[in-house]
Parts: C-alpha cells; sequence; structure tokens
C-alpha cells in the first residue's frame, strides 16, 4: 500500500501549473512507494486559489503560507513564488519539520543560499532545487555519455539562453507578472533567471567553476514601476556574457539576453572533447547530436540521435520508440526521482547544497561583471 506524500504548494504560475501538472501524472507512468496528494495550494487571494485548486484537483487553500506551514497535513512544501520569498519560507519550513522542493534560483544571493542549506540540514529534511533541465532525456543521456568517457578530457563547454520579451521600453517592471524585472523580487535579471540554468547543467555535466569573467548590460534603464506607479531605475541585468575555467581545466563561454529578437526560449549547449562533440537545443529537446571522432573517417560526422528508445533515460517510462515528449515532462522526471530517492533513503539532487554552487557562479559573475576583474568562484 503506497504512503501518502502530501503537498502543500506555494504560488499558482507558471511553475505552479508545471508541478501540479507533474504530481498529478507522475503515479501514472512511475512505480512510487508514495501516493501523492494535493492537499492544500496557498495564494493571497482565496478566490484564486480556489480556482486553481478546482482546476487542477487540490483538496483545500490558504492565504497565508505561515498557515500552511502550521498544518499537520502536509508532508512537503513546494516553494514556486518569487526569489525574494524563497529564503523566508524555506527557513519557516525547515522549522516545521516540512520537506521543502524550492524552486530555482534557491536564493536572491549566496549569503542567503547559505543560511537555508543550514537551515534543512539542522533539520534533517528532505530537499531539493527544481532544476528540471538535468531531466530532459537528451541532457541525461549526454550526462552518461560523459560519465562513461565518451568524450574523453573535456576542452570547452558552451551555453545560450536567449530570449526576446522585454525589449519594448514600454514594458513595466514589478508586480505579478513582471516582478522578474524588479531587481528587489528577482535578485538579478538573465543571470539568476536564465545563466542559473545553464551554469546547474554546466557544474553537473562539467564539474565546478574556478573563476569567472562577466559582462552584463541593462538596455532599457527605467521602467515604470507597477507597485509604486512611478518611473523607477532597472536594477537587473538585461543580458550577461561570461568565460570561465572549469575546474577541470576547460573553458567555458555562457551566454544570455532577453534582447535576441526572434528567440523565445532558445537553450543550447555544446560540449567539445577529445573524442567526441556533443551539442543540444531546447526547441528541439528530444534531439542530441553526437560526433564521434572515433568513428570510421569516410562516414565520419554528426549525427542526430533522437532520444526516445526505451533504452534511453526516462523512455521507458513513455510511448513507444520515436514518439518524443516535451518540457512538462522533466518536472514528472524530478518529481519521480525525488519521491524514488527518498523511499530509499538517499539525498535528492539537485538539493540545496548543490543548487548554492550554482549560487555561488551567479554571485561571481555579477561581481566580475561589476569590477570588469576575473573573479573566483567562492
Ligand atoms: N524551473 C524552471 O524552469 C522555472 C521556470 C519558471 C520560473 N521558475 C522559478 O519559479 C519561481 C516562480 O516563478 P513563476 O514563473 O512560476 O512566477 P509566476 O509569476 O508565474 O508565479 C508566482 C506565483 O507566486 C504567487 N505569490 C507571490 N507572492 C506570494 C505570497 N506572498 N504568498 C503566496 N503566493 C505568492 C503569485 O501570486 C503567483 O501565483 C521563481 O523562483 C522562478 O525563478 C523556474
Amino acid at each position: 500500500m503506497a504512503k501518502p506524500f502530501r503537498i502543500g504548494m506555494i504560488g499558482y504560475g507558471f511553475m505552479g501549473k508545471a508541478h501540479s501538472n507533474a504530481y498529478r501524472k507522475v503515479g501514472n507512468f512511475f512505480d512510487l512507494d508514495f501516493d501523492v496528494q494535493l492537499k492544500a495550494i496557498c495564494a493571497r487571494t482565496a478566490e484564486n486559489a480556489q480556482d486553481f485548486a478546482d482546476t487542477w484537483g487540490y483538496e483545500s487553500v490558504e492565504t497565508d503560507w505561515r498557515r500552511l506551514l502550521e498544518r499537520d497535513d502536509i508532508d512537503a512544501v513546494d516553494i514556486c513564488v518569487p526569489n525574494n520569498l524563497h529564503k523566508e519560507i524555506a527557513l519557516a519550513a525547515a522549522d516545521a519539520g516540512k520537506i521543502i522542493l524550492c524552486e530555482k534560483p534557491l536564493a536572491m544571493n549566496t549569503v542567503e543560499g547559505e543560511e537555508m542549506c543550514q537551515a534543512v540540514e539542522r533539520a534533517g529534511i528532505a530537499n531539493m532545487v527544481w532544476y528540471n533541465y538535468r531531466r530532459v532525456p537528451a541532457v541525461t543521456f549526454a550526462k552518461k555519455l560523459i560519465d562513461e568517457g565518451k568524450l574523453g578530457k573535456i576542452f570547452h563547454y558552451r551555453a545560450n539562453f536567449l530570449q526576446d520579451w522585454t525589449i519594448s521600453e514600454e514594458l513595466p517592471q514589478g508586480g505579478n507578472a513582471l516582478w522578474r524585472l524588479d531587481v528587489a523580487a528577482a535578485g538579478s535579471g538573465v543571470t539568476g533567471d536564465l545563466l542559473a540554468h545553464c551554469i546547474d547543467t554546466a557544474i553537473w555535466l562539467n564539474g565546478g567553476i574556478a573563476d569567472v569573467n562577466a559582462m552584463t548590460e541593462t538596455f532599457v534603464k527605467e521602467r515604470m514601476h507597477n507597485l509604486t506607479g512611478k518611473v523607477e531605475p532597472v536594477g537587473i541585468d538585461d543580458a550577461c556574457t561570461f568565460m570561465c575555467h572549469f575546474k577541470n581545466e576547460s573553458l567555458g563561454l555562457f551566454e544570455s539576453t532577453r534582447y535576441a529578437r526572434g528567440h523565445k526560449a532558445l537553450y543550447t549547449l555544446e560540449i567539445n572533447g577529445e573524442h567526441a562533440s556533443l551539442k543540444w537545443d531546447l526547441h528541439d529537446l528530444h534531439r542530441l547530436d553526437l560526433f564521434d571522432h572515433q568513428d570510421e573517417g569516410t562516414v565520419r560526422g554528426w549525427r542526430s540521435i533522437h532520444v526516445t528508445d526505451g533504452e534511453h533515460p526516462y523512455m521507458d517510462r513513455w510511448w513507444v520508440p520515436g514518439l518524443q515528449i516535451g518540457y512538462e515532462h522533466t518536472f514528472v522526471h524530478q518529481v519521480a526521482d525525488f519521491l524514488q530517492d527518498y523511499a530509499a533513503g538517499n539525498p535528492a539532487t539537485p538539493s540545496f547544497r548543490d543548487a548554492l554552487e550554482t549560487q555561488k557562479v551567479c554571485d561571481a559573475v555579477l561581481s566580475s561583471a561589476q569590477s570588469r576583474q576575473w573573479t573566483d568562484v567562492q
């Protein structure tokens, strides 16, 4: 008989939906020791919370996350709110002894993140951060190939995350839909929002980053603020480019912007090793491109692997070979992995402590951009 795993979710926006969808599906596709139950959704407005609860099947609503943490029918708290609320909620949730699943970036900065790590470690509770791109089957497969030594020594790691939705000067900052443009709510711009994903994947695939040299730009310097009604300075980075040394001596090059006209969410990565290279592209997420120098010379070339075979990571859980899955499945995989690890008594990945490594790189990137100096990752 499966044990209940009772979720209390805080925030019902983009990630609230992605996670709710994953909780509802995971038990249908993965064999689990737990029965995931959607106990409560927390939002500031009761009516909105109730609408969401009705749509997604939550049993109850709360309008204050503190009240949610007091409930003894909640095992795990899922933090799906803007970045400036992660720390306060996580510290209180740790105090209340709740399991914590927290959205990325872990915190506004490393100091906050370290406090959060210490809180969950002190409380001895399971914890995880939703760096979901690790669970794209093609990316998980890339990890397997790298770990098996298929690439040999790695020389280069390159990643981009390009969008184009903030080009208009008329776009305001702050408030519900636009908190990402408000430094007080987001902590940073593309660095914490988009590059954090690229950095997490990079550390996972290629190991730690030693130092960075970055530049950032804020193309639109003032925007109307939705909360104050006044035109205010923009404090986030609109674009960020950095180079780095990985600890394994390979070189990294990362770029992110919300000003690349024509690109909506183009996350791409390429890794060049001694024996082989790999390429991946979020717009075509079920494919992994491989160039293997050990192939016979006359037919050597880039091949595009359709990562949909039953032998590929996670794919035995879905349809038949050749039929692909998408973005939402990465969250299903992350919940499944979390629950399997939890059942086995293993730590979840990425944990708060793992995600702190990404936070440290983000802080070093922002600091380097300001000082215009190479900066060690602390
Ligand atoms: N893993 C990913 O790929 C990914 C993608 C998008 C966002 N995120 C992260 O998820 C988090 C949320 O982002 P989003 O895109 O879902 O934002 P969103 O704006 O769509 O939703 C945020 C939600 O938080 C709610 N909220 C704000 N203050 C609250 C409070 N005090 N109490 C209760 N609810 C409150 C809002 O009402 C809204 O429902 C952020 O940390 C973001 O960086 C991660």
